[in-house]
Formats: C-alpha cells, structure tokens, sequence
C-alpha cells in the first residue's frame, strides 16, 4: 500500500508560547523520530477573510518557523514547508469540491458571514493531507469531525472515481504477476475475506502485496481495491494521531492560551519575561510583606511547579505560608527558571537570526519534496477524472 506518512500543520496567526512547546510541539518532535512527517505552515488557511491578516504573513510565517526550529522539529527529519509554496493543495481543493455535496460544508450562518474561503476550509484541510495520501494526520481531539470529514471526502472520491474500464481484467492480469504461489494465496485470502468476511485476511494479503516486489504502484493499487471491492483507491483514508491539549498554567493561573492574553511567547526575550511576570496578580490577602500567603490562591505558584526544581518549589512554598519570602523576590526566582528553560531555545535560532537565508533554504527544500509527492497524487486525480490528455488512442 502507499507508505506511512504523517501530516499535520499550523496557521501562522497567533505567536507561539510555551504552552504549545511542552504538548504539541513535543509531541511533533516524537512523531518526527518515529516516522516520515510532513509539516506545513498553514498560510492559505491563515488569510480567513481580513485582508490585514496579509501584511502580517511573512512576519508570522517566518517567528512560527523560526520557533518550530527552536523547539527541535528538524528539517533533516521531517519536512518542513509553506503551505502556498506547494500549490498542487490548491488544485486538489479544486478538483474534490467536485466530488463533495455543497452540504456536507458549514453552512451555518456564522460561515456565511466571512468570506467564501472559510466557508471552503474544510476541503482545503481535506486536500493538505489527501494530496500527500497521508497515513495519518496529527489533529486535536476537538478536530474530530473535520477529520472525519477528510475521510468521507477521500472515500466519495474513490467511489465516483475509483472505477476503471475493465478493471476486474487489469486487476486479474495483476494477480498473475504475482507469480504463481502468491497469486494462489491472493486469491485465497480475497476469497477469506469477501465471503467469510475474515479480517485477518485482509492484513495477511495487504501485508503480501506490500512485500511484492515486481508490481507497478498502478497494479499494486489495483490489487488493493480488487481485495475488498472492485475499485481503486486513489486517495488514502487518513486515520488521526491525538495531538496533546497544553496544560500549562499562564500568567493569570488559567490555562496558557493566547486568546487570553496570559502568555509568555516560546522566545519571549528575558526583560519581556521579568516584566511579565513581575505583573502578576499574586495572593490578594497578602498585602504587605508581613501577611502569610496561601500559594494555592496565586498563579505564581502553579507556573513555580511547572518551571521550579522540587526544592525551590518546596522553599516557595514554605515561605510564603510563613511570610519569610516576598513575592518580589519569589517572582524573580520564577522568572530566573523560566529563562532559563528558554535559553537552549534561544540558542538553536541564533544560526538562523544570524542567517535568514537558511529559513529560505529549508523551506525550499521542504517545498520541493513535497510537490514531488504532491503531484504523484494529483497525477493520479487526474486520470481517474479523465483530464489526462493524450488525444492519440482516445475514442472519436
Ligand atoms: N486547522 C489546523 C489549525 O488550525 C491547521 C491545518 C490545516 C491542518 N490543514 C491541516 C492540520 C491538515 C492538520 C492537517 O491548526
Ligand atoms: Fe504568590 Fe509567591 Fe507571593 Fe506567595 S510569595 S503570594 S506564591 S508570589
């Protein structure tokens, strides 16, 4: 079958923060060792329908880039791009708007009320990881449905368009190439599953094929769709890996999110760290010096837990409790922690502020790769939509 693949993207709106660098930022640097991933700065999905959100791109494209860098996703490891520099997603968009009934999108009113390119999201997200036949895809839990989405769209397409002319002969001529031994076991294990509706069979013959080596991807293709119907299967049902919801508590002891405003970016530089969180609320019974604190009624304690060694925490703690700390001084020693998480951050960007002709370079590279990929797939799409012109051999 086609390979594994994993694929999962970003839209360049908000900064990043730490709280998307201790979940999913971890968890992509986890995938990436496991397994071939591709991930993409989602730009066409970030344009919504303001038109400011245009002057602003190349700057949020290149600090998300850049802080995917500093977290350790690695361009020698995965692929790494811009959505808008693999334009094949764009054609494939096009072309599976054809194959999906107008109401399977949101036509709620809030979709109606931006532009037209938001009320078509969900088929630009179909197309991202259809184009790449992506063996999964990296979402939140809360993604669910679009997900969902994906798949039924790549399973209708198949379906109006996974038909090939004289396809049970193309396929049968197919099963002889398998050499004799293998193409008994073939059939066996077709029949396995198609009439006792043995699972098992199923994987043992996909299993088989993935090993065969004298088949072309067109007949190894045809020998899939022959196993369970009589169709090819041109794009890949992707299945989801769960990215990780952050957990991490920000500046006001609410969960970290930018909406909120209670963050602190992934490189926010030292004196912006200080600042902010000399800023924050602490205990409000503790007015002055001298009152004794309860830790649990500040957010500056739970950003300690995440960020402090156990000791300092316990010292904190103690502490306030006591009155014998002040929480100038328990902030600094939590500002202290966090810039110093951040610095090995710092580090790994410096070669690239140093030199932002690498950023080009990577995301060059990570484009072409992709559109190789991308355009087998669309190859395909197009001769199942018979939009592959030869005009010799065509019927009159
Ligand atoms: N919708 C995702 C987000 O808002 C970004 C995204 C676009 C994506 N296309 C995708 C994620 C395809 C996974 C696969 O963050
Ligand atoms: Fe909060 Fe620290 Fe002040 Fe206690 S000492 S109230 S934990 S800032």
């Amino acid at each position: 079958m086609y390979p594994e693949r994993l694929v999962s993207g970003m839209r360049p709106t908000d900064k990043l923060h730490l709280g998307h660098y201790y979940s999913v930022l971890q968890e992509w640097r986890r995938l990436q060792s496991e397994q071939s991933c591709l991930f993409f700065i989602a730009d066409w999905h970030a344009l919504g329908g303001e038109v400011e959100a245009c002057a602003r791109m190349e700057k949020h494209t290149r600090d998300m880039l850049l802080d995917w860098l500093a977290a350790g996703i690695d361009p020698t490891q995965a692929t790494l791009f811009i959505q808008s520099e693999v334009p094949e997603h764009a054609e494939l968009q096009l072309l599976l708007a054809m194959a999906t009934p107008a109401n399977w999108l949101d036509l709620s009113e809030a979709a109606q009320d931006g532009s037209f390119a938001n009320l078509a999201y969900v088929l630009l997200q179909a197309a991202d990881a259809l184009i790449y036949r992506a063996s999964h895809v990296a979402m939140y839990e809360n993604q669910s449905a679009q997900l969902e989405m994906m798949r039924e769209i790549a399973r209708r397409f198949n379906h109006l368009f996974g038909s090939e002319k004289d396809f049970e002969e193309k396929a049968e001529s197919a099963v002889k190439k398998l050499g004799s031994k293998r193409a008994r076991l073939y059939a066996e294990l077709r029949t396995a599953y198609q009439q006792e509706g043995r699972a098992g069979a199923l994987e043992q013959a996909k299993a088989m094929l993935d090993e065969a080596q004298n088949l072309s991807m067109i007949d190894r293709e045809r020998l899939f769709g022959y196993l369970e119907g009589s169709r090819k299967l041109i794009l890949v049902e992707p299945e989801v890996s769960l990215l990780p919801q952050s957990s991490l508590p920000g500046l006001d002891g609410q969960r970290m999110q930018s909406r909120q405003a209670n963050v602190i970016c992934l490189r926010e530089d030292a004196a912006n760290v200080e600042r902010k969180v000399r800023a924050m609320p602490t205990d409000p019974a503790r007015v002055s010096r001298s009152d004794p604190g309860a830790p649990d009624k500040c957010p500056v304690w739970p950003l300690h837990q995440a960020f402090s060694p156990q000791q300092q925490c316990g010292d904190v703690r103690a502490g306030c409790m006591r009155a014998v700390i002040g929480c100038v001084d328990c902030k600094q020693q939590l500002a202290a922690n966090i810039i110093a998480a951040q610095a090995p951050l710092h580090e790994a960007v410096q070669t690239y502020l140093d030199d932002p002709s690498l950023l080009r370079a990577i995301t060059a590279d990570g484009a072409e790769h992709a559109r190789k990929l991308a355009r087998e797939t669309l190859r395909d799409v197009r001769e199942a939509m018979g939009l592959q012109y030869q005009f010799a051999g065509a019927p009159l």
